[in-house]
């Protein structure tokens, strides 16, 4: 398969990473999950306590910072300065500081650097918020995910049980409107549709249907 690059963008737990991960595996694409990225640095800068609203300490920060995303077929897990933070990344506290960090252009500017870099060569499924808009704006693919918010709430609920984690649905609901709305109304590079992009619904689909669909448009784009 030609080596084109696939651009995944949509709201919270809409089934992003699960989908873009499999769709890398079965076309030998790398799988570049930038929400992590976000999160390794909301991390760090929690870690070292920064105030999540000064936009040139967070930027110092990122410069000085050595986020590694190791490919998914060796583990997929993500490093900060050489430390293994996979699970740390994931834990409430750094999933609501997220948007606070990701708002600031500074910040923006560098990840999209960074990321671009890691596409330059093609064969890359990249998911996350502005990918079809800023990072990858000629990716030859180019999908919205979205999910009814209950759906998408209850996921990350059947998620925390199979971790054996408690939690409570209406929360999990509430937390993740208020993280779609203030990525969305963000100024800088908000979550939105690209013009091209094609939008699929995966409130009742399986993830082996998302993935057959997606599959069929690289087939036609590549
Ligand atoms: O997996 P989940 O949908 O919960 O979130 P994620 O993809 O890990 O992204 C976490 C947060 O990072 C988002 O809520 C955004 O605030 C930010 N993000 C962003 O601003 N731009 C991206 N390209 C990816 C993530
Ligand atoms: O990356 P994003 O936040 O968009 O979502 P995710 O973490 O990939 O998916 C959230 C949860 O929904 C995962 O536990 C998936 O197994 C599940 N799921 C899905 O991704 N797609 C479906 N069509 C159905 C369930």
């Amino acid at each position: 398969m030609r080596k084109i690059n696939v651009a995944i963008d949509g709201p919270a737990a809409a089934g992003k990473s699960t989908v873009a991960r499999k769709i890398a595996e079965k076309c030998s694409f790398t799988y570049i999950d930038t929400g992590a990225m976000y999160r390794a640095l909301t991390y760090k800068a929690l870690q070292k306590k920064i105030n999540l609203e000064d936009e040139q300490k967070l930027t110092s920060l990122l410069m000085d910072t050595n986020i590694h995303l190791e490919p998914a077929n060796l583990g997929g897990k993500v490093f900060v300065d050489g430390v293994d933070v996979t699970k740390d990344i994931r834990n409430n506290e750094v999933t609501n500081a997220v948007p606070t960090v990701a708002k600031h252009p500074g910040v923006r500017q560098l990840m999209v650097q960074m990321q671009q870099e890691l596409a330059k060569e093609g064969g890359v499924v990249m998911d996350g918020r502005d990918i079809g808009t800023h990072v990858l704006p000629n990716a030859e693919v180019k999908i919205f995910m979205i999910a009814s918010v209950e759906e998408r709430a209850n996921r990350r609920f059947q998620e925390n049980i199979q971790k054996g984690i408690q939690s409570d649905l209406e929360k999990l609901k509430e937390e993740i409107s208020l993280r779609d709305k203030l990525d969305s109304e963000r100024e800088t590079a908000p979550l939105l549709k690209a013009d091209d992009a094609i939008e699929i619904d995966t409130t009742s689909l399986t993830i082996d249907e998302v993935v057959a669909k997606i599959i069929e448009i690289i087939k036609e784009r590549s």
